[in-house]
């Protein structure tokens, strides 16, 4: 009786009723309606950019067009088409110093995706998922997953990144460690030292497991790598500690790097083995980048002096724009 009760009341799944969307995505629409009434707000909430001062590559909007006209329009390869990986295993080996094969790197429909394959291949309801606070987004991937969430405060003494320190007393028995640098929503990036200690606390703990419990994966986020400038350095754990390979799931694409945030191509990169599931998972959802577009970011990818050129193009627009803010702030 009882039961039915709280059927009738609740019209959609208990995950569904109680699901939040994304915080930063309703301040961004509420900035966004202050701005179309007029009002002057500089929008430092999402990380999109206004493709009238950002867009992206001339050469990638034109290639688009021509994969579209050549009418390349039908599904794209579960794990995403061979030229795309090859792009990026090629982009990574010369630009990211990481070694990954075409069958350890996974194409989805931007970022998004790929996070929330990595948390549904590796999180079982329950599992603690570790990550810093403040962070983006890794407490409504956990929520979505049952997982137990455990938050580490990481304030301005430690640049508002996690260091090995905070983490270790939670690391028993985790399942994921979501780390992300450069860092939304702090800019701020991970150290040598400081990323080095943390791969050692997770090579320990999984050394600690042995071959028959599930692992401590590190899902590594760096959207935004190809956005350090000047004396900044992005570091990647599997750089530092080759080791590393075996537990690390990366998460990257396009996105930040060429401003097609609206473009929809992402990866990962990780073990074999996970990559594989989190290809069937994703298959189920349909989340693949469009066969255009892959086909297009593969070409545009193709030659990584243009890339070059485009991130210090990128670069002097970011202080462009900078600039202006600041005359404007101080007027
Ligand atoms: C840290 C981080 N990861 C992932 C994403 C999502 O990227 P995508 O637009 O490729 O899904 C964002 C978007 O703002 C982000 O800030």
């Amino acid at each position: 009786m009882e039961a039915k009760t709280a059927n009738t009341t609740r019209k959609v799944s208990k995950l569904a009723q109680n699901i939040i969307g994304s915080e930063i995505i309703k301040l961004a629409a509420e900035v966004n309606e202050k701005i179309k009434n007029g009002q002057h707000v500089y929008n430092f909430t999402i990380g999109d950019f206004n493709p009238k001062i950002f867009p992206i590559p001339a050469e990638l909007k034109q290639a688009i067009i021509d994969e579209y006209l050549a009418d390349e329009t039908n599904y794209p390869a579960a794990d995403g088409m061979l030229p795309l990986r090859e792009a990026v295993s090629k982009l990574l080996k010369e630009r990211g110093n990481l070694d990954y094969a075409t069958d350890e790197i996974l194409i989805a429909a931007g970022a998004r995706p790929v996070i929330y394959s990595i948390f549904r291949t590796l999180v079982d309801e329950g599992d603690t998922v570790i990550f810093p606070v403040p962070s983006w987004n890794n407490n409504h991937y956990s929520y979505l997953n049952h997982a137990k969430q455990v938050m580490i405060d990481a304030g301005p003494e430690s640049n508002f990144m996690p260091t090995a320190e905070h983490i270790k007393p939670h690391i028993k028995g985790a399942s994921l460690l979501a780390l992300c640098s450069p860092q939304n929503p702090t800019g701020t990036v991970f150290t040598k030292e400081g990323l080095t200690e943390i791969c050692d606390m997770v090579i320990e703990e999984n050394n600690r497991r042995g071959e028959n419990e599930k692992p401590l994966y590190l899902m590594y986020d760096q959207i935004y790598w190809a956005l350090t400038y000047g004396d900044t350095q992005h570091y990647n754990p599997v750089s530092l500690r080759p080791e590393m390979k075996k537990y690390t799931v990366f998460v990257d694409g396009i996105s930040k790097s060429l401003a097609a945030t609206g473009v929809r191509v992402g990866w990962s990169m990780g073990p074999k083995l996970v990559i594989d599931k989190m290809k069937s998972l994703l298959n189920h959802v349909g989340a693949w980048a469009p066969k255009a577009e892959q086909l297009a970011t593969a070409k545009y990818l193709s030659d990584l002096k243009r890339y070059d050129l485009f991130l210090v193009g990128q670069k002097n627009n970011f202080t462009n724009v900078w600039m202006v803010f600041i005359k404007v702030f101080l007027s």
